[in-house]
């Protein structure tokens, strides 16, 4: 479904440098896949999704949806959740969860009844009348999920989407994520610094570094499905990925590669 090949981007500096923010990238996304990105910060994962949406251009290499490079804005059958939550704060809930059928011609009655569907789905069906200023972090997020799903985009990328919330709210939201997507299948590419994150969600994480940022590894997570994300972390499997993963992140690994590459 998606191909990041070589790919490098480069940016000005405020002092007119040019520098390398990834260097030659390269890795796949599978129809259906859960891919989890994870790399420290500055390592370059929003760029990789500004990226794959068209936002910028590639500075070396490629990045390949369904078959076709992208070189401009990709707008169809793709979903974008970012960290906040984006919602039209003049917009009921139920109205947000509708806009994105609204600007799709959607007939009303059909637009109404989706959105309802999916403020059932993510839990907001209490809500559906109060604005996104009356709702607190995780309903918003529930909200702008719901937004995403209602027009049943075949991928979906998600950056750092759980990032500002409590643990006990992550957790819920991870579990609803997880269950959307296993009912849906749809294919997600999802950024996230915490590893604990990424080996709940993923089928496979991308381990990035660096600066510029770098592919270190790419590990699929045998972990079987449905998780129960709240007990995960307990199991000795979890505790393997995890401590294995760590290794790959661990500044003193990078430094010690760094210093063999110089
Ligand atoms: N438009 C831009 N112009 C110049 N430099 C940029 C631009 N966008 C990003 N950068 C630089 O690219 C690097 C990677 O930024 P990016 O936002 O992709 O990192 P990130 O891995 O998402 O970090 P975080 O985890 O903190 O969100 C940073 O050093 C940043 O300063
Ligand atoms: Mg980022």
């Amino acid at each position: 479904m998606l191909e990041f090949r070589n790919v490098t981007k480069r940016f000005e500096t405020p002092g007119g440098q040019e520098v390398n923010v990834l260097q030659d990238v390269s890795f796949t996304i599978e129809d259906d896949e859960f891919c989890v990105v994870v790399g420290p910060s500055g390592c370059g994962k929003s760029t990789l999704l500004n990226l794959a949406l068209g936002l910028i251009p590639a500075s070396v290499g490629e990045v390949i949806h369904n078959g076709k490079t992208v070189n401009s804005i990709v707008s169809s059958d793709v979903g974008y959740i970012t960290q906040d939550a984006n919602l039209l704060p003049w917009s009921t809930v139920l109205e947000n969860i509708m806009s994105p059928l609204e600007i799709r011609g959607v007939p009303k009655n059909e637009r109404r009844e989706k959105a309802m569907e999916w403020a059932v789905a993510v839990g907001l069906e209490k809500f559906v009348d109060f604005y996104p200023g009356q709702l607190s972090g995780g309903m918003q997020k529930r909200c702008s999920i719901a937004r995403t799903m209602v027009y049943d985009p075949a991928m979906i990328y998600m950056d750092e989407p759980f990032g500002p919330l409590d643990a006990i709210t992550r957790t819920i939201l991870q579990e609803t994520l997880l269950n959307l997507w296993q009912s849906k299948r749809k294919t997600i590419l999802f950024i996230t610094h915490d590893l604990v994150e990424a080996i709940a969600l993923g089928d496979t994480v991308v381990v990035m570094h660096g600066q510029p940022g770098m592919v270190k590894t790419r590990i699929p997570i045998p972990l079987s499905r449905p998780r129960e994300i709240r007990h995960l972390a307990a199991s000795s499997e979890f505790v393997e990925l995890h401590t294995k993963i760590w290794s790959y992140l661990e500044p003193a690994a990078n430094q010690q590669e760094e210093n063999e590459l110089i």
